[in-house]
């Protein structure tokens, strides 16, 4: 049985970093060479153990979860055509894992967005993921990491990176003791968004949680925080001063921000260039481009 089975990827935000593309598109649709960032996380989770994705979404935002959902006309037109690459290719997201929607009516923060999604729960849901779709952790895999330390140290389990402090104010920060595993840190404490003087280490939460259902009562009893929002990290915050075992896992690999478009097309150009159709082109060209600019 898998640390988890239900995952859940809030995306009930407006984009407004990538309007006015944003006014018709949700951002995590936008596609990363030619696959919409959110198959990209839906597909980390699936392959972490989960088996029923809650994607968090806002009113009128429904093409996300239509995303997911089988197209039989447009399948049964590739298939006459003989198109089998591209038939695997749309058949990808719905076979992925089971697809559910939780609507977050008023965007109060990332922790009200979470809570919006316990509706959704089971009984059988001891713990949940939490992948926010901005975020690519590459490679790959840190879930899995996250549930064996869980498995072993039990509580909840999160992702971090080490982030040059300059940059720490974008961030949820960790407070660490080591553990003697230089990759798994102990949390002690948790902050949103501090000032870099303020930050009690360069550990920054990267958007991947494994979270004991104990999260959603601590959701419940939080108040807004910083940028006057319903924080997670408030939460998780919340369940360390009560004695809540929490720890890190650091990962050491990559990570893209698909939040912005900067940092979206560095994934986009990233990936390309790791395409056999189009990478070999795409490099000789940005060659060509950079030593002209
Ligand atoms: C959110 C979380 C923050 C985390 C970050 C990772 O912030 O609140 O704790 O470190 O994602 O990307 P946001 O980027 O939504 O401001």
């Amino acid at each position: 049985m898998s640390a988890f089975q239900t995952a859940i990827v809030p995306a009930a935000g407006l984009g407004t970093r990538f309007l006015p593309t944003t006014k018709a598109v949700p951002k995590e649709l936008l596609p990363v060479v030619d696959t919409p960032g959110i198959e990209l996380v839906a597909t980390e989770a699936a392959e972490a153990g989960a088996t029923k994705l809650v994607i968090v979404t806002s009113p009128g935002k429904d093409a996300v979860a239509e995303y997911f959902r089988p197209q039989p006309e447009l399948e049964a037109t590739l298939e006459e055509r003989g198109k089998t690459d591209l038939l695997a290719k749309v058949r990808r997201a719905p076979n992925l894992l089971t697809v559910e929607t939780a609507v977050q009516d008023k965007a109060l923060g990332l922790g009200h967005a979470v809570g919006c999604a316990e509706g959704n729960l089971t009984g059988a849901d001891e713990a949940v993921a939490v992948l926010l779709p901005d975020d690519l952790v590459l490679p790959t895999g840190a879930l899995k990491k996250m549930a064996a330390v869980r498995e072993k140290l039990g509580g909840s389990v999160l992702c971090a990176f080490d982030i040059p402090k300059e940059q720490i104010s974008a961030y949820g920060v960790f407070d660490v003791r080591d553990t003697g595993d230089d990759d798994v840190k102990q949390v002690v404490g948790m902050v949103e968004k501090p000032k870099p003087e303020d930050a009690p280490s360069t550990f920054a939460a990267a958007g991947r949680y494994l979270l004991d259902r104990a999260i959603f009562d601590a959701l419940k009893r939080i108040t807004p925080g910083a940028g006057g929002e319903l924080q997670l990290t408030d939460a998780i915050a919340l369940l360390i001063n009560e004695g809540h075992p929490v720890h890190v896992v650091v990962h050491r690999g990559g990570r893209h921000d698909l939040g912005n478009p900067g940092g979206f097309l560095k994934a986009a150009v990233d990936f390309a260039l790791e395409h056999p159709d189009y990478g070999p082109e795409l490099g000789e060209w940005l060659r060509a481009r950079l030593a002209n600019s």
